[in-house]
């Protein structure tokens, strides 16, 4: 059991104060009711909140679907460089969140943010068997030797062993999606260009469940739907 003051403030979307004035003037509704006082408790998980007649997520964790532009780090904070986090507003960057896997600085595409530590460990574990796909133009045209490199798992120069990746050529074949279960520092990059075929331009696509939402421009970020919470929520708990 949870005090409405609590449960509402740490959505990160109203401090406790502006809780508490949302409260007095009855905006805030639980089970059809309106909620009394601050310290009222309740179930999380069962209580049904709305204010202004909207319902309410209070759910302990947040979860958000950003589309990552170029130019920013995909990192907490950063002395001297813009973040992700800096797309947020100041009531959501309070709330600790991270993302979820480091894109490039000039890698665009889905990028998750969420406080969720255990859920973040089971998206990125390579035992998880987590797909992320990426869409890549590259300098070059791909080929059929190309997708038996990824496919059989590549060794890179500096001995670093990458897990069996897929690679579909596109088009003419400088464009391709590749499929990752992994996520090692340049991976993509370093894997297209072992094979002669240096990235130009790259882009997630997909996370698992998650695909970047055609209507999220760069730059742009929404809460993942209930669905999509809980397409994540069923992810790798058997293994
Ligand atoms: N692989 C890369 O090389 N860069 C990224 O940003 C993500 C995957």
């Amino acid at each position: 059991m949870e005090r409405i003051d609590k449960l509402l403030s740490s959505t990160g979307r109203w401090s406790r104060k502006e809780v508490k004035e949302l409260i007095r003037q009855g905006r805030v509704l639980v089970d059809g009711a309106p909620a009394a006082r601050p310290e009222d408790k309740f179930d999380p998980g069962l209580a049904a909140v709305w204010v202004d007649g909207q319902p309410v997520d209070c759910s302990p964790f947040i979860y958000i679907m950003l589309h990552k532009p170029a130019g920013l780090l995909s990192a907490t904070e950063d002395a001297r460089q813009p973040t992700v986090l800096d797309l947020l507003p100041s009531e959501l960057r309070r709330r600790g969140l991270f993302p979820v896997g480091r894109l490039d600085k000039d890698t665009t595409g889905l990028l998750l943010l969420t406080d969720d530590g255990p859920l973040a460990h089971r998206l990125l574990s390579p035992r998880k068997h987590v797909d992320k796909v990426y869409w890549a133009r590259v300098d070059g045209i791909l080929n059929q030797e190309d997708v038996r490199a990824l496919a059989e798992g590549m060794v890179l120069g500096d001995g670093l062993h990458c897990l069996p990746a897929g690679l579909e050529p596109l088009g003419e074949g400088s464009e391709c999606l590749v499929t990752l279960r992994e996520g090692k520092y340049h991976q993509v990059k370093r894997m297209l260009a072992a094979c002669g075929k240096p990235v130009t331009v790259l882009h997630r696509q997909r996370m698992g469940p998650l695909t970047l939402d055609e209507d999220l421009k760069p730059g742009k970020w929404r809460f993942l739907t209930p669905r999509e919470r809980s397409e994540l929520a069923q992810l790798g708990t058997t293994t």
